[in-house]
């Protein structure tokens, strides 16, 4: 960095600082603030060029430091704001009390460079993170980018080969990359009228939160490239996500336990397209999932439409996904999935991992396209309880290249498996389904051979109730 910007972003925070505390000397009775009344510093006003070219890393910093002063001396919602232009930035720390406004023109982009995020562990590594904030969101209904394909070492239809960076040894394999955006440890946490958009590994990351809310976001990641995740929420409660459309490569919305478990989670009103899952619950599950709901979701040609990996021994109960379109096809088996449009498993990771079960699930009203089946597969000591199907309209129906047959167990247990018939609904390890005014119908296509539609080991399933099930061929108009 040059001297002169080096000065003009240490000054220029300071006078604006100093002008910030002129103007509102702290006195309680300014402590009152109307709504609307908040603070706005505009990046520029730092020093950030916004040309695209240049790192705008300490200017923006410094900006989202002042607001955060702001806010701990008046306890109201500071906002910095990003006029018109593309501003380049190394890792960005956000703090309580501020909310990054990129308006409309604006795209605050990601650096390509190791070095852009500072040593620490990769889990750290992040183009926006806050930590251990409350009162804190981004907004603006502009565009925040991982520039991800300069990730990519090959592009491959079927699967993208991405740069590992594992020079500092902080991580292994090709998960090695920086995620977008993560909010960790923090309370109150707002995301809206935004676009994420090509990140280089996970976009939206929110890790042992409480309160967070989501709303008309567009998560554009690339669909060929692995770990390309939409949301994932850790070890977070009451957490609100509706009106998102995510088109990513890898799971959409992904709630996981590593720590701690992760209570009501609710999912309205989006739309989503992936090459694995559009909702899975997992892989990392070593604590509870408990009341979540997913409503009005429609899911558009994936991988996978609901899912749950449950492999670390963490319990399901109570999740409720209702008011669905489902489109589930197969694309390369490098991917997990199947097409199956749900998914729910409990066998243990390997040999050493505890089994969780899953209990009191309800599907319904939920029309589904599909190339394979649903999947339900609990394990000897990970039942699956009270599962119940009710509205459902399946439609078996070939329309990819790929070849079926695999039943896909991944990750770890018993991987993928060769599989001779295609079922309507595989089930084993099961305690308790209810089937209530299902329509089941088969193609007649000669790509699959549907020759099984409900397939269970009696010895395995127990409690199980058909009513108004229907299942036969599909008649399509021509
Ligand atoms: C979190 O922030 C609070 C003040 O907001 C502070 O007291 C606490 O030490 C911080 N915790 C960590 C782990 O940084
Ligand atoms: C999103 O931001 C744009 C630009 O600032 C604004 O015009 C629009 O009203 C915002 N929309 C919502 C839903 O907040
Ligand atoms: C990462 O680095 C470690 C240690 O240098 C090495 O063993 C491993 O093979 C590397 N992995 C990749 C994917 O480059
Ligand atoms: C949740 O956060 C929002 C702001 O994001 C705030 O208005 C609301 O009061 C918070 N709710 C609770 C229960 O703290
Ligand atoms: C979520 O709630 C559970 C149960 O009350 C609690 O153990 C956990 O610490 C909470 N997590 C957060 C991030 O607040
Ligand atoms: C989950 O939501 C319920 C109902 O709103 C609430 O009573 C409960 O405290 C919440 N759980 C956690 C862990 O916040
Ligand atoms: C369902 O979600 C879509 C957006 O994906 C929205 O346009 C529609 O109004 C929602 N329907 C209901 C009944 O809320
Ligand atoms: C599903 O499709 C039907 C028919 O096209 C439509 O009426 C319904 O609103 C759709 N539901 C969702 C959640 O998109
Ligand atoms: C299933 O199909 C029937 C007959 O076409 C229709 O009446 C019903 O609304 C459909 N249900 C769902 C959930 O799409
Ligand atoms: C399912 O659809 C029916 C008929 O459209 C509606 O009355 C019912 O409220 C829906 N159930 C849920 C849980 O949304
Ligand atoms: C299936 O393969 C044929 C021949 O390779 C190709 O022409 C066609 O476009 C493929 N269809 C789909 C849906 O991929
Ligand atoms: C499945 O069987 C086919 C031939 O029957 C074989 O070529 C293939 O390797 C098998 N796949 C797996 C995953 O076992």
């Amino acid at each position: 960095m040059d001297f002169p910007l080096l000065l003009r972003s240490i000054l220029l925070p300071l006078c604006l600082l100093f002008s910030v505390i002129q103007s509102r000397p702290y006195t309680s009775s300014q402590k009152i603030q109307l709504p609307g009344d908040s603070l706005a510093l505009s990046v520029a006003d730092f020093g950030a060029t916004g040309d695209g070219i240049h790192y705008d890393t300490s200017a923006i910093q410094s900006a989202i430091n002042a607001c955060n002063h702001h806010y701990t001396s008046s306890s109201s919602i500071c906002r910095v704001k990003f006029p018109l232009g593309t501003y380049l930035t190394a890792k960005l720390h956000l703090r309580s009390g501020v909310l990054l406004d990129v308006t409309e023109n604006a795209v605050l982009l990601g650096g390509p460079r190791i070095e852009d995020y500072p040593a620490e562990t990769s889990s750290e590594w992040y183009v926006v993170v806050a930590n251990n904030a409350t009162d804190v969101g981004i907004t603006g209904g502009g565009a925040i980018d991982g520039q991800g394909s300069k990730f990519v070492v090959r592009f491959d239809e079927r699967k993208n080969v991405m740069v590992s960076w594992n020079q500092t040894g902080a991580c292994l394999g090709d998960e090695c990359r920086p995620r977008l955006v993560g909010f960790v440890d923090s309370t109150n946490v707002q995301i809206w009228n935004i676009t994420l958009r090509d990140p280089a590994y996970w976009c939206l990351h929110i890790v042992r939160c409480d309160n967070t809310s989501v709303h008309d976001v567009s998560i554009l990641g690339d669909f060929n490239t692995p770990n390309n995740d939409g949301i994932d929420i850790e070890d977070s409660n009451n957490t609100f996500i509706t009106r998102c459309h995510i088109d990513t490569g890898d799971d959409a919305i992904c709630p996981k336990t590593y720590l701690a478990p992760l209570y009501n989670l609710t999912v309205t009103d989006c739309w989503i397209r992936t090459k694995s899952s559009a909702i899975k619950l997992g892989s990392a599950s070593w604590f509870e999932f408990k009341s979540l709901v997913f409503d009005n979701i429609t899911i558009f040609e994936s991988h996978r439409g609901l899912g749950m990996q449950i492999r670390d021994g963490g319990n399901v109960n109570g999740i409720t996904f209702s008011n669905m379109n489902i489109s589930t096809r197969y694309y390369d088996p490098s991917w997990w999935g199947r097409a199956e449009p749900i998914y729910i498993t409990t066998c243990p990771r390997d040999s050493s991992s505890k089994e969780g079960s899953i209990s009191n699930l309800l599907f319904v009203n939920i029309t589904i396209v599909s190339e394979n089946g649903v999947f339900l597969s609990g394990s000897p000591n990970g039942l699956l309880t009270d599962i119940k199907f009710k509205n459902m309209n399946i439609t078996l129906r070939r329309w990819s290249n790929y070849t079926s047959g695999l039943v896909d167990y991944r990750p770890g247990c018993q991987g993928l498996m060769n599989h001779s018939a295609t079922a309507g609904i595989i089930m084993e390890h099961v305690n308790g389904f209810s089937v209530e005014n299902v329509d089941l119908k088969w193609s007649d296509d000669n790509l699959n051979a549907w020759n099984v539609p409900l397939e269970f080991r009696p010895s395995t399933v127990n409690n199980v109730s058909f009513v108004g099930f229907s299942s036969g061929l599909l008649h399509e108009i021509v």
